[in-house]
């Protein structure tokens, strides 16, 4: 199916992330919030991205507000029955989205694929809320969305062929790089990278280097385009911390667990760059 019109749920961080690539790609998006402010203040915030944008010679005025106009919000479901792609992008729980998808189910056209940006929760789970999970696909954009080339599209145990092509095809219009893989906890790139950088974080400890040093060592020595404090500074340690939990409550392998260093920053409130310190301290 030709997707045109994507509806979008949820515009926090990685929802409006998401619209704002898809309306730049000319597709048209109806971003569902939970109350009207909340819609207004991401259809804003998006348009500031690309008026940014144009300032930086990157998009001229008119590609801008033609973008911008290809963007609406609501706060109720149902108007997203005419969509032909919709990407779930709200809070990390599992009955919140069992919910929703039920719901999308419900008021979606037959042929409307549905797509859920989860990073750590089953889309197979998901896809079970619904009667027709061969058409739930996971749609895995990674932080920030405009950003990242990657999208890992995930197939979870009963979605069609159909459904995932429809992803991997739109994936590929958004001008992003997609990878298909199953469903399985942590997808491919947190599989790997989140007990790799636990394992840098005991380093610290075993080696007894400072973060300094071990950024320098994975830059110069491994080729690491940034060096693990600094990325785990990045993504924000609290993130990092409940991504090792839920891999670990999955897989039950010893590197998933947060190294208690990790746990004892996060529950310190040193999240990395986002509050101001982490390994390192941010103006
Ligand atoms: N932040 C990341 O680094 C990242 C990366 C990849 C994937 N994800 C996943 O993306 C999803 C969203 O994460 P986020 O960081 O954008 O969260 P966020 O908290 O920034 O945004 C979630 C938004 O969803 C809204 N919301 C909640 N319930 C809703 C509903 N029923 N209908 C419409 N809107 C609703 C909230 O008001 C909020 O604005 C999560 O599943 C998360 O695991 C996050």
């Amino acid at each position: 199916m030709a997707v045109q019109r994507i509806g979008v749920v949820g515009l926090g961080a990685m929802g409006a992330g998401i619209a704002q690539v898809a309306i730049e790609a000319g597709f048209d998006v109806l971003g569902r919030e939970v109350s009207a402010e909340l819609g207004e203040a991401a259809a804003g915030r998006i348009g500031h991205f690309l008026t940014r944008k144009v300032e930086k010679g990157q998009r001229t005025q008119d590609e801008r507000d033609a973008a911008v106009a290809r963007l609406e919000t609501t706060t109720d479901l149902a108007a997203l029955a005419d969509c032909d792609l919709v990407v779930e992008a709200i809070v990390e729980q599992l009955d919140a989205k069992l919910e929703l998808f039920a719901e999308l189910e419900r008021l979606c056209r037959a042929d409307a694929v549905l797509a859920t940006n989860t990073s750590a929760l089953s889309v197979t789970e998901i896809a079970a809320a619904t009667s027709s999970p061969a058409r739930v696909v996971g749609m895995h954009f990674f932080n920030p969305a405009p950003l990242m080339p990657l999208v890992e599209v995930v197939r979870a145990e009963l979605s069609s062929d159909g459904a995932v092509a429809t992803v991997l095809d739109v994936v590929e219009r958004l001008g992003k790089v997609g990878v298909p893989c199953h469903d399985t906890p942590g997808f491919v790139v947190n599989r790997v990278l989140i007990p790799l950088l636990n394992d840098c974080v005991r380093v610290l400890d075993e080696a007894r280097v400072t973060p300094e040093s071990l950024d320098a060592a994975m830059t110069n020595g491994a080729g690491w385009p940034m060096g693990p404090c600094r990325l785990v500074d990045l993504v924000g340690i609290d993130v990092h911390v409940h991504a090792s939990e839920a891999l670990y409550e999955k897989l039950w392998e010893p590197r998933m667990a947060p190294p208690p260093r990790l746990v004892a920053m996060r529950n310190a409130g040193l999240f990395g760059r986002k509050s101001g310190r982490g390994f390192y301290a941010y103006e």
